[in-house]
């Protein structure tokens, strides 16, 4: 659709037709969108409506527009329909050379143009010596995608697999192998299922004190990093897990740069450090935290002018004070005089409240009596003080105000702990001011599940506070939690296996590959198929399929995993076959097409004479649109939807249009070739590996 910016609307009304003429022509050149209808003649005429417009209605704004629409070789025709929707027609003219060119020059030249130049994907990280399970996938797969995409929009991507490989976890299972193990020569076979190795140390840990104790001492020796014994045993596991974790990443074909949090350990004191400078981190209870509050910063409140006067606030606060009885004091009507105040002490007492006296509210009537001035003097101090007893009270160019923020308290962000150690959140705060300050990354993306959106919420929010990230969020550089939901078996219940422990992943992509070999030997003629070409196409499908059946739907949602349904997906089936249809004219017509590559002018080749063909030739065309909403909504389902739908328009055309053969053979087979590119670039940019052969 032609939609103009809000904010170019309003300047239109200013100045309509200059304006017109100008942001149309900045949409036509810049190809703006491309569906061929517009309502702006409505909206146009909703803001100048009974402002002594000449106009009588939408639909002469309509033709004011229409007429000083610019000429662009883009637009064949224009027309007014209904009450005001101007029907552009995108030249078919235009639309074929369009993808001539793409043809010609490749289709990186629809690459969507972002203005960030690197990015940061931390995706996978899943934890030492613990099984990656289906949410590990989960992240795994959709990171990658959108670390495609934002590959191929030319951001430098740093795919960060923050893997879970600190912690105190790791003094349990050291001292466990240096138990087992005495000599310190350990293999793989001899920890044998890590996963098993954790269990057996935990249950150890669990019930054994002086085991405990030990435990606790060598996560300080590991983490003094002065003893190589620890630091070599604390290798070893990572390394096994290493191998596991790599093994999975061969599989799906995803690519990724370990920077576990270990690596980030040195950098906690330093952000740490800045943060505390800031004033933001508060002791609590032995514990050093940082207190989160969500919602906007407000104006403060003057609790006493820089003078030394009580404000005018500082009366209500000891009116209120006075007022309130020492226990259970549920409601209390506040009743004040002046209005348009009355929000803002709303919120500053609720805040009060809160932590006075829990479970009081206020209520504000805006008329009343107002409560004597005067009367309420003698209470000021004792309301002040009980304020700034709870820290509300703070200086500010030498009056005292409460600062008020918009919003509600959430539980404070524990940096360290009581015994003074380090946790996911102080690695994070880490990992961020590492990522800002020494990788320059301007867009950093986390792929969790959804469990994990308070705590990016609360980092980010301190970050925030701390001037790390500006509070604008539209502004770089920029941070986004990409949650996902669970992955859920038939049961409807967390995805496991019979015995309610977690899926190995690599029998879940075992399986899916098993199931898809099957399906082929029923469906193709094996004997015109050599042993590994059926092993790559199920090793194709069976992984594009399980990564299809989670891209497809929207992250947020939960999804059921079901190989069957996965598998006999019928999008998911009709897509591969039809990619297949797609590649196979175009290898069949490779000698063709020859002819009209060799003359090296695709100019005026592609005709899109039928309805199927222009539908067709306009979705391909959409194709740049499509990326750039996925990349920037971080939403890979949108390229899914965009993928199924160009199956869709390319079963019409084919089934409707003859091309070998026909007169338009060079235009049709020109047509197939554009959407095996689309189509083949929408499989790289999922991360699925397309068959040729079905
Ligand atoms: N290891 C974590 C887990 O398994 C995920 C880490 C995500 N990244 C991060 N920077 N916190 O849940």
């Amino acid at each position: 659709m032609v939609c103009l910016p809000a904010c170019l609307l309003s300047r239109i009304v200013q100045f309509p037709f200059q304006a017109i003429y100008i942001v149309l022509n900045i949409l036509l050149m810049q190809n703006f969108s491309l569906h061929n209808n517009s309502n702006n003649a409505m909206s146009l005429w909703s803001k100048i409506k009974g402002k002594g417009t000449e106009f009588r209605g939408p639909q002469p704004v309509g033709q004011a527009i229409m007429r000083n629409l610019p000429t662009s070789d883009m637009i064949e025709s224009c027309s007014i329909a209904g009450p005001g929707f101007i029907n552009v027609k995108l030249s078919t003219q235009w639309i074929a050379k369009r993808i001539q060119n793409m043809l010609t020059d490749g289709i990186d030249t629809w690459a969507p143009r972002l203005s960030v130049k690197r990015a940061i994907v931390d995706f996978s990280s899943p934890n030492i010596a613990k099984e990656m399970h289906v949410g590990h996938l989960r992240s795994t797969i959709i990171g990658d995608t959108i670390a495609r995409m934002l590959e191929y929009a030319k951001v430098d991507v740093l795919r960060r697999n923050h893997v879970g490989d600190w912690g105190t976890q790791f003094g349990m299972l050291i001292e466990f192998l240096f138990e087992k193990f005495p000599d310190g020569e350990v293999t793989d076979q001899d920890i044998g299922e890590l996963e098993l190795f954790y269990k057996a140390s935990k249950q150890r840990f669990d019930g054994d004190d002086e085991f405990k104790e030990r435990a606790r001492k060598a996560v300080v020796a590991l983490q003094s990093g002065k003893e190589e014994k620890y630091q070599k045993a604390w290798a070893q596991i990572c390394e096994i897990s290493r191998r596991g974790f790599e093994k999975v990443y061969e599989r799906l074909g995803v690519h990724l740069e370990e920077m576990g949090e270990s690596f980030y350990n040195p950098y906690i004191p330093l952000a740490l450090k800045e943060l505390n400078d800031k004033g933001l981190i508060k002791d609590d209870e032995g514990a050093k935290v940082i207190k989160i509050i969500e919602g906007k910063k407000a104006l403060p409140l003057v609790a006493m002018e820089k003078d030394g006067r009580y404000s005018y606030a500082s009366t209500d606060f000891a009116a209120l004070w006075s007022l309130l009885p020492e226990e259970e004091v549920k409601w209390i009507i506040f009743v004040i005089l002046q209005s348009g105040t009355e929000e803002k002490y709303q919120k500053a007492w609720a805040q009060i409240c809160e932590i006075n006296r829990k479970g009081s509210k206020i209520v504000y009537q805006r008329q009343g009596v107002h409560l004597g001035e005067s009367l309420n003097n003698t209470y000021i101090p004792l309301a002040l003080e009980e304020l700034d007893d709870e820290g509300l009270i703070e200086d500010d160019e030498d009056a005292k105000v409460i600062k008020i923020i918009e919003g509600n308290k959430v539980p404070p962000l524990i940096v360290t702990k009581t015994d003074g150690g380090y946790n996911y959140a102080s690695t994070d705060l880490a990992a961020l001011w590492y990522r800002l300050n020494e990788e320059k990354a301007e867009w950093i993306i986390y792929v969790t599940d959804v469990g994990q959106r308070e705590h990016f919420k609360k980092i980010f929010a301190a970050a925030k506070s701390a001037g790390w990230l500006p509070a604008d969020e539209s502004k770089y550089p920029k941070t986004s939690h990409v949650g996902f939901g669970l992955v859920l078996g038939d049961d409807g219940k967390r995805f496991r296996t019979r015995s309610t422990e977690v899926v190995k992943l690599v029998d879940l992509l075992d399986q899916a590959k098993r199931r898809c070999k099957e399906a082929l030997v029923e469906r193709v003629k094996v004997a015109e198929w050599t042993a590994e070409e059926l092993e790559q196409t199920a090793e194709a499908v069976g992984y594009g399929a399980v990564k299809y059946a989670d891209l497809k739907n929207n992250r947020l949602t939960n999804y059921t995993f079901n190989y069957d349904q996965m598998l006999n997906d019928k999008a998911c089936l009709m897509i591969f076959s039809h990619f297949y249809m797609v590649i196979l004219q175009y290898i069949c017509c490779m000698h063709m097409l020859e002819y009209v590559r060799l003359s090296e002018n695709l100019e005026g080749q592609m005709l899109l004479q039928t309805d199927d063909e222009r539908k067709l030739g306009l979705h391909l065309l959409q194709f740049a649109e499509a990326v750039e909403e996925a990349c920037t909504n971080l939403l890979p389902n949108i390229l899914c939807e965009y993928l199924y739908d160009l199956s869709e328009k390319f079963t019409s055309f084919y089934s409707e249009c003859k091309v070998v053969g026909s007169a338009e053979e060079t235009s049709r087979l020109l047509l197939c070739e554009a959407t095996a590119v689309v189509m083949r670039k929408c499989f790289h940019l999922l991360g699925i590996t397309p068959v040729y052969k079905i």
